[in-house]
Order: structure tokens, then sequence, then C-alpha cells
């Protein structure tokens, strides 16, 4: 689905542009956005951080790798970009306006095009060494200069690094979104990338590094990265960034996920006005091959179906949960797990299995839903969570990461402690008593219906970071260059 044409959408809003007074021009650096690619909830983030940024005033262009797939687009710049033996021109090309913020694919000018992203995967180093390079050089080039280049992810942890040797003026921010994929190469290929300056081979350490300001998208989950158990080996560089090295917690998109105007539903509904929620709920078990039944609670898990997102602990229980008086849905793709998943699902007749990881399933899973599972090992924010509280399918977590901020801490959801095996059980086996007797459930769920995560307080503290600190920078590193540009 496209749902913002380009030039549609909503222009720069005029607003003030928070405090510290002119407008900002900012550089979003990104491997995915949602809907032209979308992996993870990386995607949906790059549409809604950068539109929110455009809303409070500011000057945002977003970068995306040419895919495969991608239109080609119209081009406005091209740069002679190298890397160690590498040589390549890359073409900057105008892909239109979204919400206000211009969009641009940046890659080989042949016929080519690099390859798209298949699932966290890391691969394609070179291409990311590139892309990044060449948004570096961008950021120097008249006409171009922008005051902050944004960077997410590993797949751009090279930029922060290459700005510097290039003396550009802006400031650099990188935001971690998931600390388990950092972009490792080996040392062949750092040689022949002219990447053994820079440190270690991984291009996430080289953002951790060299970045001005390094965030992550939640305060809990930078608290517990710090740690050698959730540090996955970088905690000790990460601490050493102290204060500059900040969470934001991520914010939801309430004109993207909006129950009541979802084109995805059959039916829109409101906290005010429930009866399509029903309607949904209906819609969900027939696509399931369920029976209509809307008094049983319906218990749904949505994501990646990969190890972090707890998919061993929920096929742990997987008979236990199907034994309990409730319906069971399962939507997501991996590999592996899938075939786990459909083989459960043809021995219990109240489990289904979705294996499709598109939007249009995924939001009548939101909207059909009583609870909402999210079992994650680890999540440095958990936007799947924050989407249910919208729908009105009760969130059931893990006590980790921005989860434990947004859903534990504030009584939004059901949780069960990080190490109780047998938590994820109880925790629904609760929230299906509490749902069946109504004790309190229509007003946990308008509460949660209710919640707010909004975007505009995350910009608000962005445009705070985007912007020079008034002292001179404090941290170690602040004057440092990768050696040999010393
Ligand atoms: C990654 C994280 C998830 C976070 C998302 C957006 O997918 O695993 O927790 O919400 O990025 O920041």
């Amino acid at each position: 689905m496209r749902y913002a044409e380009p030039g549609r959408g909503g222009d720069v809003r005029p607003d003030t542009p928070g405090p510290g007074g002119r407008p900002l021009r900012v550089h979003f650096a990104t491997s995915e956005v949602y809907p032209l690619v979308k992996v993870g909830g990386l995607g949906d983030v790059a549409q809604a951080l950068p539109k929110s940024l455009a809303q409070r005033g500011h000057q945002v262009e977003l970068f995306l790798p040419r895919y495969t797939g991608l239109p080609a687009g119209e081009p406005v710049a091209e740069l002679a970009v190298t890397a160690g033996s590498v040589r390549a021109t890359l073409q900057v090309a105008d892909q239109g306006r979204y919400d206000g913020v211009r969009y641009y694919t940046v890659g080989p000018t042949g016929p080519v095009p690099w390859n798209r992203p298949e699932g966290y995967v890391e691969k394609d180093l070179a291409s990311f060494v590139l892309f990044s390079r060449a948004l570096a050089l961008l950021a120097t080039r008249d006409g171009w200069r922008p005051d902050a280049v944004h960077c997410n992810d590993w797949h751009v942890g090279h930029l922060p690094a290459y700005l510097r040797t290039l003396d550009a003026e802006c400031r650099s921010v990188l935001t971690i979104h998931n600390l388990a994929y950092q972009g490792l190469f080996p040392q062949t290929k750092a040689s022949e990338l002219g990447l053994t300056a820079y440190g270690t081979g991984n291009l996430l350490a080289q953002g951790i590094r060299y970045a001005d300001v390094v965030t992550t998208v939640s305060e809990r989950y930078r608290d517990e990265t710090l740690s050698p158990l959730r540090g996955c080996g970088l905690d000790e560089l990460l601490r050493s960034r102290g204060d500059d090295y900040q969470g934001v917690l991520n914010g939801v998109d309430y004109d993207q996920f909006d129950p009541a105007t979802d084109s995805h539903l059959p039916a829109g509904y409101d906290v005010d006005d429930m009866a399509g929620k029903a309607v949904c709920k209906a819609e969900l078990q027939r696509a399931s091959g369920l029976p209509t039944e809307p008094d049983r609670p319906l218990v749904a898990f949505v994501g990646r179906l990969v190890k972090q997102k707890g998919v061993e602990l929920l096929l742990e229980h997987i008979d236990e949960l199907a034994d309990l008086d409730v319906q069971l849905v399962v939507v997501g793709r991996g590999e592996r797990f899938e075939r786990t998943f459909a083989r459960a699902a043809r021995f219990h007749p109240n489990l289904a299995f979705h294996p499709d990881s598109g939007e249009a399933i995924a939001r009548l899973t939101y909207a059909g839903s009583d609870l909402f599972l999210a079992p994650s090992e680890f999540e440095p924010c958990g936007l799947a969570p924050l989407i249910a509280l919208r729908y009105g399918s009760v969130p059931v977590v893990r006590r980790v990461g921005g989860m434990a901020q947004t859903v534990a801490d504030t009584g939004l959801g059901f949780s069960f402690a990080d190490g109780d095996r047998s938590g994820l059980l109880t925790a629904v086996r609760e929230s299906v008593t509490r749902q069946r007797g109504d004790r309190g459930w229509t007003r946990l769920r308008d509460r949660a219906m209710r919640a707010r995560f909004t975007w505009d307080e995350a910009a608000a503290r962005y445009e705070r970071l985007y912007r020079p600190p008034a002292r001179p920078a404090s941290s170690a590193n602040a004057d440092e260059q990768p050696e040999r540009y010393r």
C-alpha cells in the first residue's frame, strides 16, 4: 500500500521548530522505509520520525539505497565514491515527497541496482559502505549541506566515521534499533574497502565510536545494553560514550495506525464505539479457519519468526496455550519456525498460523484479537505491542527493553519477568481469566486504547540532539579522528 503519493500528504507546517529556534536541515539515512521497503520496525520509524520532524518545521530529506524493484527516480546528483580499491559512480535520485519529506534513492548508475534486504541478514557490506560514503560526500557538497545526518543501524555505521575524515561541519547522530546486528566483516574485506583505519571489523562499532551522539530506541534498552548480558560485545564501547549515549523512546504514527480509518479492516471502530472490533474478530476467525465465537478470547502473535521475538518460548508452551479455552493466531515469517508452527496448527484445531508478513493480515490480527503476545528475549523498543494497544488488543509482554517501560511500568497490559520460564503461561492464564470475567477488562482495554506514545515527543528530543551543544562536547572522543587522519 502506498499511503501517500509524492506531493500529497501534508506539506511542511510552518510550526515553531522547538526550542533553539531556526529550522534544521536533516539528512535521514536508512536501509528501509515503509511503504517502499519494509523489513521490520525501522521501516515504520523511518516513515514516521522524519514526518514528525517536518511537521515541526524542519527540512528533512530521506536517503534509501536504490534496491532492485524501486523506481529509477529523477537524477539530481552524481557522486564519485571510493572505498579502498572499490570505485563507483553513485546517483542520487529524487523519488518524490511523502508527508512533507523528500525521499531520495542512492545507487549505481548502471542497470544493476543493489539487492533488496532479506530479513535482517547482514550482507552486502560493500554496498552499504559505498552508500554511507556517498551520503557523507553529499553532506559536504554545496546546496546539500545539512545541519545533521541521522544514521540508522549498522548499514550506515560507517557514515559518522567517514564524515569525520571529511571535516564535515554537520552533526552526526547514530540510532541503534537493534544491537544484535552489527555489520561484521573479515580483515580481507576491510583492506579491500579501505576500512582498516576505522578500528574493528564492525560497521556499527564504527558508528558508535565516531558519531557525535548515539541513541537507542528506549531508555530501558539503553541501560540494558550497558551490561555485558545485553551489550552484544559492545557494552564497553557504549559505556565509553557516557551521556552521549541516550535512550529516546520511539513513537507510534497514530494517523497510520488508527482502527477507525484503517483501510485493511472490514469495519472501523474506536474506543467509544467498539462494534467494528467484533466484525474484525469474526473476519479474523474466518480468515484463520477458526469457528466464529465472539466470546472466546483470541490471543495473537504478530512478528518476525526469529529467536529474538521469543518464538522458542512460545513454542515451548504452545500445547499448554492451546489447551486453554482460547483461540490462537500466529502471523509471521521465519524459515525454520514456520514449519514448527504449521505442524502445531495441524495438531491443534484452535491454533491458526499465517506464514505471512504482509500489512493486511497484521492489521486484521491487531484488530481482531483480544490479547497480544510479545515474549521477546530482548526488545529495543517494541512497536508491535504499542500498535496492539491502539487496536484494543491488550499486550502480554516479557519485561525487557522498551516493553518493560511502555507496557509493564505503565500497567497498560500483562507482563512476566525475564528468566521466568513459565511466566508467559501464567500471564496468559491471568489475562484470559480477566477477559472472561470482565473483571475490569473493559476499563483496561479502554486505557490501552487511549494510551499515546507520540512521535512529536521523540522528534523534540532528536531536535535537541541535532543542534550543536552550547558547551564544548565533554565526551572523550569529541576530537577523535580515524587513525589515518590524525
Ligand atoms: C527493531 C527493534 C524493535 C524496534 C524497532 C524500531 O526492529 O527490534 O524493538 O521497535 O527496531 O526502532
